[in-house]
Order: structure tokens, then C-alpha cells, then sequence
């Protein structure tokens, strides 16, 4: 089958492009509003843009026309927090994408322990085996809708020390990341090789 973009419904579009760019990873963003609530909220839109400096991307809806409280914070405050999803925190990290009010501390509702940041005002997953602290770089409103493009630069990262393979660099399968698929299905690293690239 095809879809010609211009001939196809909103709905299917969207339904197809979110089952075909996958697994996605999850960006598990905490911000702080600029009256001092933390706000924690996962999105699979994210991907690397740059490694130097490292910049990501967060691609982030609107709701009914209005800002998502993690666009409005980053845009405020200019700072986040990007924690890697993992497996064993799938469960609460689907709590923390509930639509609530700005001033309801996602935190506390997943029943999740916070740590302070070094370089940044948001709270830190203390939990969370990876963890990138940022400031915003750059922001853009993108399509139709429109939704929000974030470019995030990371001043600072903190990876949990039981991760680590023997030369000291992260360990895909001690990392355990988590891979959304379309909808509420999730997927797990289960098996990983090398292919060696031409010259
Ligand atoms: C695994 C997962 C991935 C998500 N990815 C996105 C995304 O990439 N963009 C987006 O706008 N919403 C995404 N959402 C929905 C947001 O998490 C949800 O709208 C949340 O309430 C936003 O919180 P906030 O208003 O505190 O920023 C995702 C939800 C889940 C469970």
C-alpha cells in the first residue's frame, strides 16, 4: 500500500507514522515551573541532533492549541532535565504522562524520589540510571498544528557507575532501555551484534 500525504485522513497519518518510527526511545523530561513546581512528563519524539556540543530534540503536541506544561517550563526557565527511560521504571513513567494541572507535582504521583541537579534548578530521577542535564538551545513551532520543537544542549550527564561494561562506556543491556512502539506497546533490547562498516 502507499499513502499519498495530501489524499490521507489526519487520524491515519498519525496512527501510521507513530507504528513505523520505532522503537523510539523515551525522554523522560523534568522541568520546573517558574513558581518552583517540578513537572515530569516522557516523550518519544526525541532523538540525538548533535554531538558537539550534544544537543537533543524533543518533539512535544499541543493540547487543545495550548503549550504542554514541558514546553511552557522549558521556555520559562530554559532547563531540563532528560532521564532515559528504562525498563524497570516503565510502569511509572506511563503514570507520569496523566494530563494534570501545573501546579500537580508528577514526582509524587508516580511515587518517585528526587535528587538534586548540579548545573540546572530541576529536579533529578534519582532512580533514573542516566540522566541529562540541559538548557534550551533553541525553540521552533513546527507543523500545522502547531506543536513545539525543543533543542536541548547537555551541560552536564550522570550515568550510574552498575551500568558500565569494563571499559568504563555504557552498557546497552545493563542500561535496559525501554523502545515505544505504536500506541501502549513497549518494547526491550533482546539481542544486539556488531556489523563492521566499510571504509
Ligand atoms: C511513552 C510516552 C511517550 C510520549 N511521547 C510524547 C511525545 O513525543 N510528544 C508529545 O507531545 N506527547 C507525548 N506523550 C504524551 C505526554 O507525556 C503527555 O501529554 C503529558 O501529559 C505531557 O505532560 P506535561 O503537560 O506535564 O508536559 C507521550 C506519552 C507516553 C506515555
Amino acid at each position: 500500500m502507499e499513502l499519498n500525504i495530501s489524499e490521507t485522513e489526519q487520524k491515519e497519518i498519525t496512527s501510521f507514522f507513530y507504528r513505523i518510527l520505532i522503537p523510539r526511545p523515551i525522554a523522560w523530561v523534568s522541568t520546573r515551573s517558574k513558581n518552583g513546581v517540578d513537572n515530569l512528563a516522557p516523550f518519544s519524539f526525541y532523538g540525538g541532533v548533535s554531538a558537539n556540543p550534544p544537543i537533543v530534540s524533543l518533539g512535544i503536541g499541543r493540547r487543545a492549541g495550548k503549550q504542554k506544561d514541558t514546553t511552557q517550563n522549558l521556555l520559562d526557565t530554559e532547563e531540563c532535565v532528560i532521564h532515559l527511560a528504562s525498563v524497570e521504571l516503565s510502569e511509572k513513567m506511563v503514570k507520569t504522562s496523566a494530563e494534570l494541572p501545573p501546579e500537580i507535582d508528577e514526582f509524587e504521583i508516580a511515587g518517585l524520589e528526587k535528587s538534586e541537579s548540579t548545573d540546572v534548578k530541576p529536579s533529578r530521577l534519582k532512580d533514573a540510571k542516566v540522566a541529562l542535564e540541559g538548557k534550551l538551545y533553541r525553540h521552533l513551532e513546527v507543523g500545522n498544528g502547531p506543536g513545539d520543537m525543543l533543542l536541548v544542549e547537555v551541560v552536564r550527564i550522570h550515568i550510574d557507575d552498575g551500568i558500565l561494561d569494563e571499559r568504563g562506556r555504557p552498557d546497552p543491556s545493563k542500561l535496559d532501555p525501554l523502545g515505544r512502539l505504536g500506541g501502549r506497546q513497549y518494547a526491550s533490547l533482546t539481542k544486539a551484534w556488531e556489523i563492521i562498516r566499510p571504509d
